[in-house]
């Protein structure tokens, strides 16, 4: 950009001072030419004296076979011998008209000059030379050219300030940021970003605070998830140990002691393998490696055979199941909505009192089955409604009752057939879980 206003700047000044030379050649040859024509050289004389001077200006008349007639600078011009050999003379004496930039006569300095042919009815009267010294100019431009350079030098620097500054705002946050996240990566989940700037970097951090409170849940979620696995192990495995050990003391040789002890067994073993089925199963679903074998399948038959897999027990409890199912033909993989029919069923009849009633109702709307499951049990409390879908989660009435995966493999198997699962329930008055699932289209 200097460069540029620098070489318009002597552009400019070279052309306007061109024009002007010319415009006065042009004026002055007319006024020579008039003397000449007269041969008036006294008036020629008085001309190039008037508008020639001796620094600046230099006027000169040379006749039309190029020897001189009159200069504004007559102390130099005496040393000249051959005006041939000068800039633009000969050119003129052919009757062109010449101009440009050249050395002075004798001195070394930069001149700007015009040479131009007089001539009146085709008849050459001489011609007349015309330069003017460009030193002032040129001290003048190198003034411009500093200044220039020193305002190039500032801006430079400025700018060099400047974004020295910026890129130390971005990259503090930056460094910030990594450092939380490596933080985050070894596993300390409690801090927080702060970041205060109304920018993507805000936004950055928020998302980072998400993602590490996400993760700290995750991390939660994890280890008790595990500490419930190993401790609902243990309990059916010592229960075992605990029986064998006694057995072995010699409650063997008791028969009826044998008997329950063998019984124990059976039921702690039973449990065993039921909770590592369901563990299996909830594994299984929750990574997603279970691959629904979906078809088009009536609802009523699914129900139905849930709930003639629990008759033995609702004859037990003296419970009784009241059915209200539409005619509908669903989207799903009977195996598994089979498996979540039997929980919610299996949760009805264990939390219902004896003699009571379960209604299993389905009807459609325009996409979805929603069907519902209503018992006249103790119900749920309201604080614990939100987390009964959780893995191992039991309500504190319930607890000696099941582990609570019974719920979260349920709902898994809704989800994964693009249904879903609530549960509302009102104090004293049972428990109502209500399921959607996507009807055949
Ligand atoms: N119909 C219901 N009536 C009252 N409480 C219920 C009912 N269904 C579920 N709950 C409550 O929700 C909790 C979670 O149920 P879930 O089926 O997941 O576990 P569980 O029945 O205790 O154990 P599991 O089903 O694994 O043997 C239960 O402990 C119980 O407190
Ligand atoms: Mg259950």
């Amino acid at each position: 950009m200097s460069g540029y206003i620098l070489w318009t700047f002597y552009a400019f000044f070279m052309q306007s001072r061109q024009t002007d030379l010319e415009n006065w050649a042009t004026a002055l040859s007319e006024s020579v030419a008039d003397a000449l024509e007269e041969k008036d050289m006294q008036r020629v004389q008085i001309i190039v004296r008037r508008y020639g001077a001796p620094a600046n200006i230099t006027l000169r008349v040379f006749d039309a076979q190029g020897s001189l007639l009159a200069t504004s600078d007559p102390r130099t011009d005496r040393q000249i011998t051959n005006w041939l050999l000068i800039s633009g003379v000969s050119e003129a004496l052919d009757g062109h008209s010449v101009q440009g930039v050249t050395k002075g006569v004798l001195s070394r300095e930069d001149r700007l000059y015009i040479v131009k042919p007089m001539t009146r009815n085709g008849q050459m009267l001489g011609i007349l030379r015309i330069s003017i010294t460009l030193e002032q100019f040129q001290k003048q431009f190198v003034r411009v050219i500093w200044t220039i350079l020193a305002a190039l030098g500032i801006t430079i620097l400025l700018c060099t300030l400047v974004s020295n500054r910026l890129a130390r705002s971005l990259s503090k946050p930056i460094e910030v940021m990594r450092n939380f996240a490596i933080r985050v990566g070894r596993g300390q989940f409690d801090d927080k970003l702060v970041i205060r700037q109304s920018n993507e970097l805000d936004q950055l951090a928020t998302e980072l605070n998400r993602m590490s409170e996400r993760l700290k849940s995750l991390d939660n979620e994890r280890r008790a998830f595990l500490a419930n696995v190993s401790h609902e192990l243990r309990t059916p495995v010592s229960n075992v140990q605990v029986t064998i050990d006694a057995l072995e003391r010699g409650a063997v040789d008791e028969p009826e002691l044998r008997d329950r002890f063998f019984q124990t067994i059976k039921e702690e073993t039973k449990r065993l393998s039921g909770l590592i089925h369901d563990l299996l199963d909830l594994g299984r679903l929750e990574a997603g490696v279970t691959l629904l074998e979906i078809q088009a399948i009536a609802l009523e038959s699914v129900i139905s055979r849930a709930i003639r897999a629990m008759e033995v027990r609702m004859q037990a409890k003296n419970v009784t199941v009241e059915v209200d199912v539409a005619d509908l033909r669903i989207m799903g993989d009977s195996e598994r909505l089979l498996q979540a029919f039997l929980n919610l069923l299996d949760n009805a009849i264990k939390y219902s009192t004896p003699n009571a009633r379960i209604f299993i109702a389905a009807s459609g709307n325009k996409q979805q089955a929603l069907i519902s499951i209503r018992d006249q049990g103790s119900g749920i409390p309201e604080t614990d409604l939100p987390r009964i879908f959780e893995q191992f989660y039991t309500t504190s009435r319930s607890s000696k009752n099941g582990v609570g995966l019974g719920l979260a493999i349920a709902r898994r198997i809704i989800e994964a057939h693009g249904g879903s699962i609530t549960a509302s329930s009102k104090p004293g008055q049972g428990a109502v879980f209500t399921l959607s699932l996507p009807l055949e289209s």
